[in-house]
C-alpha cells in the first residue's frame, strides 16, 4: 500500500529562451527534414538559449516564479537542489549561484548530475532531507542549456534537443498530496552509450580535444531507444506495485519528453490512452532535466492538474540513470 505524503507541491515555475529553432531552420544546417525529425521524433520545435547565456538565469526566473506560485519568499527556502548537466561553469554548483541570485540566503545548494533523471533524482533527494533534517521549504528544480553541448554538424543528435527549466516549491504534506512514491535506478555498464566525453580529467578541453568535438554530446540512439522504454516502463511499475496500484489507476501519466515513440511504447505498455499521457516534446524537443518540471508548470497553470488526481511521473538518462514517481495533487 502507499505510504502516506511526506511532501507535497506548494507551486511551480518554468522558464524558457525566447528564441525558437524549427525543424524548417535545422533543413539549413544539417541534411535532414521536417517530416524525417516529426515521424522519428515528434519535435517539431525547441527553444534555444543565445550562445553564452547563464544557465542560472534561465533557473532564477523558473524559479521565482515558482515561488510566487507558492507564495514562499525566497529567505524561507532551506534547500535548492538543481539537476543539470549543463551548469553555468565546472563549478561552483549552479544552485549556489540561483541562491545567490534569489537572494535565499538560508538555504543550502546543490547540484545533481542524474541527466535527463536529475529532477526525479532531486524530488527524491529532497524529500529524504525534509524528512530527516527539518527542512521545511524546498526548491527542486531541473534546468538544461543543452544546445551549449550540441555538435550541430551531427544530425544524428542536434535535432533532438532544447533548453529550459523548471522548479516546484516544496513543502510538508497535508497527510494526503504530494509524493506518494518513488524509485530511483541507475547503471553504470552503460556509459558509453549517452555521454559527452569532453571537458573532464579524461579529456581536458585542450584546443585539440575541442577541435575533435569531445566537448559535444555522444550517443547511440537505437540502443538507447530501447533502454528507454524498458526502463522506464520497469521503474514505472515498480512504483504502482509498491501502492497497490496498476496503470489504469493514473489520471495523468508525465513521461520524460525525449521522443513521442518512446512516450507511446511505454503508455502502451501500462495500457494507458494516450489522452492521459501528456506530451509536449513537439514545442520543447528533449530539455533533458526540465521536462518534467516544465510539463508540471504548464499543466498546473491550465488547470489540467484537478486536486485529488493521481500523477505517474517517469524518466530516463544519461548513466544510465532512470527513476519514476507518483504524486497526488
Ligand atoms: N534527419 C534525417 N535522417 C537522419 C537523421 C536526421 N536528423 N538522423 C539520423 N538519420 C538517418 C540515419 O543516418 C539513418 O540512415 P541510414 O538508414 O541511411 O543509415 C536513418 O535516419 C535511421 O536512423 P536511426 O538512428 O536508425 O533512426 P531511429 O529510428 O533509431 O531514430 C533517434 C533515431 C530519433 C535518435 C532514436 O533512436 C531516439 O530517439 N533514440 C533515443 C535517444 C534519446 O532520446 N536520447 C536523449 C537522451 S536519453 C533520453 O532522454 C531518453
Amino acid at each position: 500500500m502507499s505510504k502516506k505524503p511526506q511532501i507535497m507541491l506548494l507551486g511551480t515555475g518554468r522558464a524558457v529562451p525566447e528564441k525558437i529553432l524549427t525543424n524548417a531552420d535545422l533543413e539549413r544546417i544539417v541534411e535532414t527534414s521536417d517530416d524525417w525529425i516529426v515521424a522519428r521524433t515528434g519535435i517539431k520545435q525547441r527553444h534555444v538559449a543565445e550562445p553564452g547565456s547563464a544557465l542560472s538565469d534561465l533557473v532564477t526566473e523558473a524559479a521565482r516564479k515558482a515561488l510566487q506560485d507558492a507564495g514562499v519568499s525566497a529567505g524561507e527556502i532551506d534547500l535548492i537542489v538543481l539537476g543539470t548537466v549543463t551548469g553555468d561553469m565546472k563549478f561552483p554548483a549552479t544552485a549556489c549561484l540561483v541562491q545567490e541570485k534569489l537572494g535565499a540566503k538560508n538555504a543550502v545548494a546543490f547540484d545533481i548530475s542524474a541527466a535527463c533523471s536529475g529532477f526525479l533524482y532531486g524530488l527524491q533527494v529532497a524529500e529524504g532531507l525534509m524528512t530527516t533534517s527539518g527542512y521545511r521549504r524546498a526548491l527542486v528544480i531541473g534546468g538544461e542549456i543543452l544546445t551549449s553541448m550540441v555538435n550541430w554538424q551531427d544530425r544524428d543528435t542536434c535535432v533532438l534537443f532544447g533548453d529550459g527549466a523548471g522548479a516546484v516549491v516544496l513543502g510538508p504534506s497535508d497527510g494526503e498530496r504530494g509524493l506518494l512514491q518513488s524509485c530511483l535506478r541507475s547503471d553504470g555498464a552503460h556509459s558509453g552509450l549517452l555521454y559527452n566525453p569532453g571537458g573532464g580529467s579524461v579529456n581536458p578541453p585542450t584546443a585539440e580535444n575541442v577541435a575533435a568535438q569531445l566537448h559535444t554530446i555522444r550517443m547511440e540512439g537505437k540502443e538507447v531507444f530501447r533502454h528507454a522504454v524498458t526502463s522506464m516502463t520497469g521503474a514505472l511499475k515498480q512504483v504502482l506495485e509498491q501502492a497497490g496500484l496498476t496503470g489504469e489507476d493514473l489520471d495523468l501519466l508525465i513521461p520524460h519528453q525525449a521522443n513521442l515513440r518512446i512516450i507511446e511504447a511505454v503508455a502502451k505498455r501500462f495500457k494507458m490512452p494516450m489522452e492521459k499521457v501528456f506530451v509536449n516534446v513537439d514545442r520543447y524537443g528533449n530539455t533533458s532535466a526540465a521536462s518534467i518540471p516544465i510539463a508540471l508548470d504548464e499543466l498546473r497553470r491550465s488547470g489540467q492538474l484537478k486536486e485529488g488526481a493521481l500523477v505517474g511521473l517517469v524518466t530516463f538518462g544519461a548513466g544510465f540513470t532512470w527513476a519514476a514517481a507518483l504524486l497526488r495533487f
